[in-house]
């Protein structure tokens, strides 16, 4: 039985999540034993229990198998203290369920190369995997906030820290996946300024001699956001901590040009994963029913792969993607002339047939 927590958050969170469980049913109906529960989660939570990460939601999602989440976030949500906003419930639930593994693929479907700004011999057959470590670093070290100083002068600060174990899992994730891909990984660090990178680089050699297939390589960040452009093609797998990977990831998704496409699948020890779009909840076509729901089914596919070991339910639902896109259906965002112009639910439609 696949315990599922359903959470559709802000935004086009609702409408891109309901056609990602017509996926799940399409799959449910054929006979896998699955079950939803749903729950709120950022401004939705806050609006509900005045709370984005409510005790509520906690449980259910300690309870499920796997997360299924929409997106969090609205311009509504902006002036409330900052513990209370929608973010503050993506950081509280994966702190919570220890999803330090955050997977974020950027690959281009071939009908959409002239999507991406790049020129398309920069970006065809992109398939670049970044590995995001999601619980330490500067997001969550101590001590950390604002203050006035010895000198009466007022300052924000924060804390970069990672510990041994921490770096020596997220390397043993990523290790592992290069292994299942093209066996390339690139650690990304700011090892010549920052310690606490150097050391992360450090570790990550060290654990790379478990995986002597492997070809490691190490990159400063700043030569990685460049290299990114320059020639994306280079890279397989990308190893990073949450700060930069959080940059990273979102430069790696502009370059197959719609982040309406990529999923993401944060994961903790014992393959229990949140899965959601990378995209945010576009609060400004919200309820308009023009949102890409591939994003979000690319998901479920990540989470029948990584949380259920059914590789092949996830390539079936990657399939049906790719049929409905050869056959020329594109929600706004990926549109170009010549193409046949959907709907979300439609795009859902076509998809649920195409499975
Ligand atoms: C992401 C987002 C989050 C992050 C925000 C919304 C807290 O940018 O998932 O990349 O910084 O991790
Ligand atoms: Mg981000």
């Amino acid at each position: 039985m696949m315990k599922i927590a359903v959470l559709p958050g802000d935004g086009i969170g609702p409408e891109i999540v309901t056609q990602a469980l017509r996926v799940l049913a399409v799959l449910k109906n054929e006979g896998m034993e699955m079950t939803f529960t749903e729950a709120p989660l950022g401004g939705q939570a806050y609006d509900q229990y005045g709370h984005p990460y409510p005790e509520f939601t906690q449980k259910v999602c300690r309870e499920a198998d796997a997360v299924l989440l929409g997106a969090v976030g609205g311009p509504q949500y902006d002036n409330l203290d900052r513990p209370l906003r929608p973010e503050r419930g993506l950081l509280g639930i994966r702190k919570d369920l220890g999803l330090f593994a955050n997977l974020r693929p950027a690959n281009l479907y071939p009908e959409l190369a002239n999507a991406s700004t790049l020129k398309p011999e920069v970006v065809a057959g992109l398939d670049i995997m970044i590995v995001r470590e999601l619980t330490g670093d500067v997001y969550f070290g101590q001590p950390r906030g604002m203050r006035v100083n010895d000198e009466g002068e007022r300052e924000g600060f924060n804390t970069m820290v990672y510990k041994e174990s921490e770096v020596r899992r997220i390397a043993h994730v990523a290790f592992d996946i290069a292994m299942k891909r093209g066996k390339k990984l690139c650690s990304v660090d700011k090892a010549n300024v920052l310690e606490t990178t150097e050391f992360w680089k450090e570790i990550v050699i060290d654990v790379a001699k478990e995986y002597p297939e492997v070809e490691l390589s190490h990159m400063y960040v700043d030569n990685a956001a460049m290299q990114l452009i320059r020639n994306p093609k280079q890279f397989d797998v990308m190893v990073t901590g949450n700060i930069f990977g959080d940059i990273l990831s979102d430069e790696a998704s502009m370059l197959t040009g719609s982040i309406g496409m990529l999923a993401s699948a944060s994961l903790n020890e014992t393959k229990k994963g949140l899965y959601e779009p990378s995209h945010g909840s576009a609060p400004d076509i919200a309820g308009k029913n023009l949102a890409n729901p591939i994003a979000t089914i690319l998901s479920v596919a990540m989470m029948m792969r990584y949380s259920f070991d059914h590789e092949a339910v996830a390539t079936r639902i990657e399939n049906a993607i790719k049929k409905v896109l050869a056959a020329g259906y594109r929600t706004s965002d990926i549109f170009e002339e010549g193409t046949k112009k959907v709907s979300c639910s439609e795009m859902g439609d076509q998809i649920v047939a195409a499975m």
